[in-house]
Parts: structure tokens; C-alpha cells; sequence
């Protein structure tokens, strides 16, 4: 038997970075994001039959460490649930992967799916977020359509820290578009970011002090479908995430000359009256979220630019499924 997953990635509006607790992935402050239906993992399990997980990765066999983070995921999944199987996997990115493009939640949300059914342990979907939240901690996040948060507890309990979805995709008629300014994989991974800027960093406590605001007031603008509201706090998060990551030592800088360049346009587009606003994950891409109505207008306006190598335009998406 093959299980066929698919699972869409996410954009965080405002952003997870710190971790409580390393090994489970418990994040240091939660966070909340949209599910973007044209930006997805394709995975397909079945039992191997080797006595080992083989993985292929965007059509090649796994590299050494794509290979340790998927096996890392599956063992503590075999002890966690008693499953005693080995699988094979053919997992596909539709878009840049380790780019700053969430490949990982989209990557761990459908790996989670997928071993759940072909293992049949029959998790709910809290508890499935939780699986993927061990993967990649914005993985959680995937499973879930529309707009969602992730929870934060406290200690080192794996059972507090989860997604839930808050408005559907159908809530609010939003696009992004995706400004790629370099497709190349970054150097310093999230994880490693999140460490060094916790370590380091001297804007870390104010950060995660700060954060329970942003959360509030995201919720509350996505309930009300305030657009100004939601571009103030995400434009906010995004930009204080990156100034705490810049501040650790060394500084962690994960724009281009582009990314700023972008930043201060979109800034002023939005002055000048047009509905746009920008959010930047651990890369050099601009996201930017506009009505849908508007998407092709602000498309074209980013078109044949000298800096940007692709634009990706995307509505919001549901959560993970199995297609086969
Ligand atoms: O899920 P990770 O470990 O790749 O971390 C994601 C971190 C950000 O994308 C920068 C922010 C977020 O909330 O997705």
C-alpha cells in the first residue's frame, strides 16, 4: 500500500523564533500565520521493506542531513506510537526548498499525515500538529487550513505546545505574492538562528515579553478582517524578529540588498493608498498579502525587476490531506 499526502506551506504574520525547549521543539512564544494553497509538499509512504527508511528528496536519494532530519522524525514517531516499521518516502516541493519558503512545515505536516494513516495510529489533528511540530515547529502550523495559531505551554511537556486553526481559508479573500530574490538555500538554518539569537541576543527577553500582544491583536484583526491592523502588527513581528536575529552575535542577516529595497516599497505603496503589506520568514523573500482582487495589479508592478528571480502568487489554503 502507498499513501499519497499533500500538504501546503504557511507564512507566518507573526513569527515564531526561539525555542523553550530544543529537543521537543517547544517554541518560546507562539505565533500565527496563513496556509497558502499554491505553495506544497507532495509525499508518498509505504512500508520498506529494506530494515531501513529510504528517502528520496526532490527526485534525488536524501543527502546526509535531509536524510538525519526525516529518520530523526521517524524514529521518535516508531517509539512514540510502538510502530515498528521502516519507510519509503518520495517527498516533492513545488517551490524552493531551505529558502525561506516554509518547504519544512509543508515537508513535516505531510510526513505526519502520512505516517499516521499508513501506520494507522489514528491521531486527531491536535495531536498530529503536535507530531509535526517535532519535525519543524511551523510544520504544526500546516496541518491546519485558513488562518492559524500555535500555542505555547509552559515546561518541558510536549502535549501543551500545538495549532489550531482560527478562520478558515474561505474567512478573508487574501493573496500573497512572493517576491524570490535568490532561490539558493540560506546559510544559517532556523534552528541554528533561533539558538544563536536566544543565546546572544540582548533583545530576546523583550521579544517573547512582547510577543503575547502581536498575538492578540493579529487574532483580533483577522477575526474582524482589519487589513490595516493586520499589516501593522505583522510588519511589526516580522521586523523585530529580524532586528532581534541581527543582534545576536554575530548578527544574523538573512535579507539581500533587494529585500530592503523591497521593504521600503512596499512601505511606501501602502502610504501612497494601495492595500499591501510584507512579511519575511528566515530568508531574503518579501511576502507580500493584498485582497485577491488586487493580486495581478501588484504582480505586474514587480515584474521584468532586476533582484527578483521568480514571483509566486498564492491564495490562502486548507490543511493537509490524503489524496491517495
Ligand atoms: O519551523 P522552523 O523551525 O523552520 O522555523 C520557522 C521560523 C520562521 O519561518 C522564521 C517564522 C515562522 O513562524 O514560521
Amino acid at each position: 500500500m502507498t499513501v499519497k499526502v499533500k500538504a501546503n506551506a504557511n507564512i507566518a504574520l507573526v513569527k515564531y523564533w526561539g525555542k523553550r525547549e530544543p529537543k521537543l521543539n517547544l517554541p518560546a512564544v507562539g505565533s500565527i500565520s496563513a496556509t497558502l494553497d499554491n505553495l506544497n509538499t507532495e509525499t508518498e509512504i509505504s512500508i520498506a521493506t529494506s530494515g531501513n527508511d529510504e528517502i528520496i528528496y526532490n527526485g534525488k536519494p536524501a543527502n546526509e542531513k535531509e536524510y538525519g532530519r526525516i529518520s530523526n522524525f521517524l524514529n521518535s514517531f516508531r517509539k512514540e506510537f510502538g510502530v515498528k516499521d521502516f519507510f519509503s518516502i518520495n517527498t516533492i516541493n513545488n517551490f524552493p526548498s531551505g529558502a525561506g519558503l516554509a518547504s519544512s512545515a509543508s515537508g513535516f505536516a505531510a510526513l505526519a499525515a502520512g505516517v499516521n494513516k499508513i501506520s494507522n495510529t489514528r491521531i486527531s489533528d491536535r495531536e498530529l500538529s503536535i507530531l509535526a511540530r517535532k519535525g519543524s515547529g511551523s510544520a504544526a502550523r500546516s496541518i491546519f487550513g485558513g488562518f492559524v495559531e500555535m500555542k505555547t505551554g509552559e515546561g518541558v511537556d510536549s502535549h501543551t505546545d500545538y495549532a489550531e486553526q482560527i478562520a478558515p481559508a474561505n474567512h478573508w479573500d487574501l493573496s500573497v505574492v512572493i517576491l524570490v530574490t535568490s532561490g539558493k538555500q540560506k546559510k544559517i538554518s532556523s534552528t541554528d538562528g533561533m539558538n544563536a539569537t536566544a543565546y546572544s541576543s540582548p533583545y530576546y527577553n523583550s521579544w517573547i515579553s512582547s510577543s503575547k500582544f502581536d498575538l492578540y491583536e493579529a487574532k483580533k484583526a483577522i477575526k474582524q478582517k482589519d487589513f490595516e491592523k493586520l499589516a501593522d502588527v505583522t510588519e511589526f513581528s516580522t521586523l523585530k524578529m529580524h532586528g532581534l536575529a541581527m543582534a545576536a552575535r554575530p548578527g544574523i542577516i538573512y535579507w539581500n540588498g533587494t529585500t530592503l529595497d523591497l521593504i521600503n516599497e512596499v512601505k511606501d505603496m501602502r502610504t501612497a493608498g494601495s492595500p499591501v503589506f510584507f512579511t519575511i520568514d528566515a530568508g531574503p523573500q518579501l511576502k507580500i498579502f493584498t485582497p485577491s482582487e488586487n493580486v495581478t495589479k501588484i504582480k505586474d508592478h514587480f515584474s521584468d525587476r532586476n533582484g527578483i528571480e521568480t514571483i509566486i502568487v498564492s491564495g490562502i489554503g486548507d490543511g493537509v490531506k490524503i489524496v491517495e
